[in-house]
């Protein structure tokens, strides 16, 4: 008599700690048991030669959510779970988006109608906040951080999304009474909006100049200030899509502080340039993103992030949107670089570039893969250990890698609705090629073995990541006080506040 439903045999398994051989056990969706000779189960895979990981946790991905320029993403609930879950990812956290003007609980019961009868793994939702108003921040974003929504995106460039310092020190403040992780797109508008008129006036509309007007000093102007902001406040942050190294340089200066600063890189910046946008006709529009790709320099530069801890989350920021009139061309057929949806699908090929530009070069160690696409996810957006890990006790989302298994992309491999991949052409070593989502066999012999609504909503806890460091320093010798106001921006040593008396 099997004593598991589920027993993955010989493999080696590799958690962002360790990698051991172990045999797997499941029972009711869950591990139970890692270790030799552990008995039998009714079902059991061998996994003799292959990589037994936790399934990857996907914290950023946009799936039928309008753009800022009005247009829906390709992807709705099902293609995008169903592309994330071939690509060994089995938990995705996208956003559910106010416009302002409307109610995030309004919007979040919205995005739980569309996916609810359609996702076919685990998912959550930060929010994006675009219209902090009183009641969004005294009334909505607390009830909805205890009913699990524990992060929110906010914006510094785009006309209907941005806030301002002072909107953001709101958000920080909110975050920090209530626990919740704040994630920032850094970009400055006004660099952006100036560089753009500039250019459009002197006939400069092809997608390649959306790369000119989104400067690298812009970016890292922006990051300079999130990381001030998030400093004055001692409320953490994760910068995301992070592109070049001028951002990633302030990002890592204030880590070295011992700032809490997470941040996030995406394939796009490892493997597209901004000579991408200059393909013939508007085919650069198919690689037209927010930071958008930069040149070797940068690649290089996000390489060495990922690898010295500078970057603790490695995302798509799947933005998937059709090359025709539906998506990309929704403006017409040659569009102004402004009038581009911005964005790239990624959410299916993450993990196997990762793996075999990281892993496969040895730029990376498989632990750090691991915890770069799970583990450290699944615990800065509050899921772990329930999600992001091998361990007893874990939902058993578990992805079975061939690390031997060659391949050339191609759009025609993936199960996105998007139509094209901007990485068509890479060669590629190593593929998921078995995805169980609590414990159940989701794909397998390339074939889906799930239904329309077979995922679950997973409220998240308040992350550990999101607590302030508390700093508090109230009799400091001042010759040692080499930098007071960085471990208390608001202290003197003649006049101490707490900074949770600002809050
Ligand atoms: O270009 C991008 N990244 N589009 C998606 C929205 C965002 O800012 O992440
Ligand atoms: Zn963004
Ligand atoms: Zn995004």
């Amino acid at each position: 008599m099997p004593n598991f439903d589920l027993l993955v045999r010989n493999g080696a398994v590799a958690t962002a700690a360790d990698t051991f051989a172990a045999d797997v056990a499941v029972k009711d969706g869950r591990i139970v048991a890692l270790g030799e000779d552990l008995g039998n189960g009714v079902h059991e895979i061998d996994a003799k030669g292959k990589l037994v990981l936790p399934g990857g946790v996907e914290g950023h991905c946009h799936i039928e959510q309008i753009s800022s320029n009005g247009v829906m993403t390709a992807d709705d609930f099902y293609s995008g779970t169903v592309s994330a879950v071939f690509g060994g990812t089995t938990t995705v956290i996208p956003f559910a988006a106010q416009q302002r003007g409307e109610s995030i609980r309004q919007v979040v019961e919205n995005y739980h109608a569309c996916a609810g009868p359609k996702a076919v793994i685990d998912y959550g939702f930060h929010l994006i906040i675009s219209d902090p108003t009183d009641q969004v921040i005294g009334q909505e974003l607390p009830a909805l951080i205890k009913d699990g929504y524990t992060s929110f995106k906010v914006y510094m460039t785009y006309d209907d999304l941005r806030l301002d310092d002072y909107q953001m020190l709101q958000v920080l403040s909110a975050a920090r009474r209530e626990g919740a992780m704040v994630m920032v797109h850094a970009e400055n508008h006004d660099m952006i909006r100036w560089l753009s008129e500039k250019l459009l006036d002197g006939g400069h509309w092809q997608p390649q100049y959306h790369a000119v007007s989104h400067s690298r000093t812009g970016e890292g102007e922006a990051a300079h200030r999130a990381i001030a902001l998030s400093s004055l406040m001692d409320q953490p942050i994760l910068v995301v899509h992070v592109s070049s190294e001028a951002a990633m340089d302030e990002i890592r200066l204030a880590q070295d502080k011992g700032l809490k600063i997470f941040a996030e890189t995406c394939p796009q910046y490892l493997f597209l340039t901004a000579k991408d946008l200059e393909r013939d006709g508007m085919d650069g529009a198919m690689f037209c993103c927010s930071p958008p790709p930069r040149d070797a320099n940068d690649q290089e530069a996000m390489w060495r992030g990922l690898a010295n801890g500078t970057f603790a989350v490695f995302s798509s920021d799947h933005a998937p949107y059709r090359y025709d009139d539906s998506g990309k061309l929704n403006a017409g057929p040659q569009p102004t670089f402004k009038q581009i949806a911005n964005g790239v699908p990624g959410i299916e090929l993450r993990l196997p570039l990762l793996f075999s530009e990281g892993v496969g070069t040895g730029r990376i160690d498989l632990n750090r893969f691991v915890a770069l696409t799970s583990t450290n996810v699944a615990k800065i957006y509050g899921l772990h250990p329930q999600k992001g890990t091998i361990a007893v006790g874990t939902d058993a989302d578990i992805a079975i890698w061939d690390p031997d298994l060659e391949q050339t992309i191609e759009h025609a491999m993936l199960h996105d609705n998007v139509g094209y991949t901007p990485y068509n052409g890479i060669k590629i070593k190593g593929w998921p090629t078995i995805v169980l989502s609590r414990g159940k066999i989701v794909v397998q012999n390339s074939k889906l073995h799930a239904e329309r609504g077979d995922g679950q909503f997973l409220p998240r806890s308040c992350p550990e990541a999101a607590k302030p460091l508390g700093r508090m320093v109230p009799e400091m010798d001042p010759a040692q006080n080499f930098n007071a106001e960085l471990i208390n921006p608001v202290s003197y040593t003649h006049l101490t506040l707490p900074t949770s008396d600002l809050v």
